[in-house]
């Protein structure tokens, strides 16, 4: 791994960058239309998150303000660990605001349940996920995305902020990793 480039370990490109930035467009379109007026506040999942946040707050024509949560659900392993652990929350009061938690990846959704559940207590009027891309077929409990980029298999992927082992974040494409790369794990 330490001496891999970082194409060593991509097996194929899934979702090309220009693929990537056309569903962003769209999304940022459809957000612009739907909270017109609306006192939006983004709350971007790191790490994984922040790729999609940087690009999709610049296609969003709204005034909003933004904030960054951290939170942790898997080791550094490609399977979920189950338990989400809050690593950053946001301390400002969010009673009021129209809440978009942006996301890279809905996988088993376990991470936005979590999220959605906790954000309702603090009294916002209304609660949306907005995720680049969602795996439905992996899915362990009820939670759509409000918001979706593109749908892929159920494949372990990399770049455009996602990571295998903290790394190939800054991969431009989604990329599918290697599988003899995990399967030695
Ligand atoms: P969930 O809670 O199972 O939906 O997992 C969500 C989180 O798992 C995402 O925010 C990602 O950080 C991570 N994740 C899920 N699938 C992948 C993948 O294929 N590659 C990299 N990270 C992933
Ligand atoms: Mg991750």
């Amino acid at each position: 791994m330490e001496t891999a480039n970082k194409m060593d370990v991509v097996d194929r490109v899934l979702v090309s960058q220009e693929e990537i930035q056309q569903a962003v467009s769209r999304l940022g379109k459809q957000i612009t239309q739907d909270y017109q007026g609306k006192d939006l506040f983004v709350i971007g999942v790191l790490k994984g998150g922040f790729v999609f946040m940087a690009d999709l707050v610049r296609a969003i024509n709204l005034p909003l303000q933004l904030d960054f949560i951290a939170v942790s659900s898997y080791g550094s392993s490609t399977k979920t660990s189950g338990v989400v652990r809050m690593i950053k929350d946001i301390d400002k009061p969010l009673d009021g605001k129209h809440l978009l938690i942006v996301e890279d990846i809905i996988d088993s959704g376990v991470t936005l349940k979590y999220l959605k559940e906790m954000f309702a207590t603090r009294g916002p009027l209304s609660i949306k996920v907005c995720t680049i891309f969602d795996k439905p077929s992996r899915r362990k409990v009820d939670l759509k995305g409000d918001y979706v980029g593109v749908e892929i298999p159920d494949e372990y992927v990399i770049g455009y902020g996602l990571d295998y082992a903290g790394s190939y974040r800054n991969l431009p494409d989604l990329c599918v990793l290697r599988r003899d790369v995990y399967e030695k794990d």
